[in-house]
């Protein structure tokens, strides 16, 4: 039996397979609404057969969007749309995850077919922030550095954005500590230059990513999950270590997250990552080892038997796809019939189903 197929259970909620959809901004929201894309696009990896689909990175305030065009659960008024999303994925099968984000000094940006560029103010676009005034490159405007009064406020937002997930109908939250957005940009030491309790130490440079963990578990009920995305490695001399990253997984456990999403880099343009087949797996079997807490692996699992191979071994509990579920977003279904594991397809689709003979 392919172990890739075989359910996990976190909390009150079974995986019935280890296939999770990585979450992938569609930058195709207005004011954080959802709509027919969204719906379209996540609602296709469900029937294709994925155990946990996770929303793209969903600002928690408008100020914490990458793109005007991003996914938002600031307010009420977003709900009804992303319960029509959770209300289909559950009624085929999946999950419902969403990824609470809050995207810091990369906030502000214009969505990728639009050139990506820095969106000034007089454009809709809106002033950064961050742990610290060092702006992502050298041509951007510095962020501008958090006070203590407006970190409580974006504690505060999580908190909010966890009664609204749940309101939503979603399952699982993921918060997003990686890809250097705001979290990650407190915990690594090359954007955090704060001399308070938020910077300077190890223990303190961690400490909001813990404090909004805490007000996000304490709001979530106990019978479901909640994951962790961080960046294992900035990649880069005298930034974040996958060493860290062990003691900050321990941390987490003690605080009831239930997996850590093991990605890596993000928070420096120059930084080196040797990029190939499954380059991150190593971090996500580093953790759950030495951290003792389940985990996911990401970045070019592109394979069936790859992936099958990293849950076989025990490199890690689940595996996140990205790219290669917008190729095909029947890859879990593909997967079963490669692997020689008969799963359910969709009651529609039951005559294209491939057959051994
Ligand atoms: C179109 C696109 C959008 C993405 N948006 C997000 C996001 O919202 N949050 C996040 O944590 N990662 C995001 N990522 C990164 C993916 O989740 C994943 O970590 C990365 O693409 C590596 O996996 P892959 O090789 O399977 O694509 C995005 C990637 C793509 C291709």
């Amino acid at each position: 039996m392919a172990q890739l197929f075989t359910p996990l259970t976190l909390r009150g909620i079974t995986l019935k397979n280890r296939i999770v959809i990585s979450p992938m901004c569609q930058y195709s929201a207005e004011d954080g609404f959802t709509n027919d894309w969204h719906l379209v696009h996540l609602g296709s990896r469900a029937v294709g057969g994925a155990a946990l689909i996770l929303l793209e990175a969903t600002a928690v305030s408008a100020e914490g969007r990458i793109t005007p065009d991003d996914l938002g659960i600031w307010k009420d008024e977003h709900v009804p749309g992303l319960r029509r999303i959770t209300d289909f994925l559950k009624a085929h099968g999946a999950v419902a995850g969403i990824q609470l984000a809050h995207a810091g000094r990369k906030a502000s940006h214009s969505s990728p077919w639009k050139g990506g560029a820095v969106v000034p103010a007089s454009e809709g676009g809106w002033t950064t922030v961050s742990p610290s005034a060092v702006p992502f490159t050298e041509n951007e405007p510095a962020p501008h550095e958090l006070t203590l009064a407006e970190i409580q406020q974006i504690i505060e937002d999580f908190r909010v954005a966890t009664r609204l997930s749940l309101e939503a109908g979603f399952q699982v939250i993921e918060l997003h500590g990686a890809h250097g957005y705001l979290l990650h940009e407190f915990f690594s030491p090359l954007s955090n230059r704060r001399t308070d309790q938020y910077g300077g130490s190890f223990e303190n440079r961690v400490r909001l990513l813990l404090e909004v963990t805490e007000v996000t578990r304490a709001e979530w009920p106990t019978e479901l999950p909640l994951i962790v995305r961080i960046s294992a490695t900035d990649w880069t001399e005298g930034g974040w270590t996958p060493a860290e990253s062990v003691q900050l997984a321990k941390l987490l456990k003690d605080r009831g997250v239930d997996l850590i999403d093991c990605s890596t880099g993000g928070n420096v343009p120059a930084a080196q990552i040797p990029v190939g087949p499954g380059y991150q797996v190593q971090f996500a079997e580093q953790v759950k080892r030495e951290a003792s807490i389940p985990t996911g692996a990401v970045g070019l699992i592109t394979d069936a038997r790859q992936a099958e191979d990293i849950i076989a071994s025990g490199q890690a509990d689940v595996v996140l796809l990205a790219r290669e579920s917008l190729r095909d977003p029947y890859f879990p279904l593909h997967a079963a019939f490669e692997l020689g594991v008969d799963v359910a397809w969709p009651p529609q689709y039951e005559r294209a189903k491939p057959r051994r003979r």
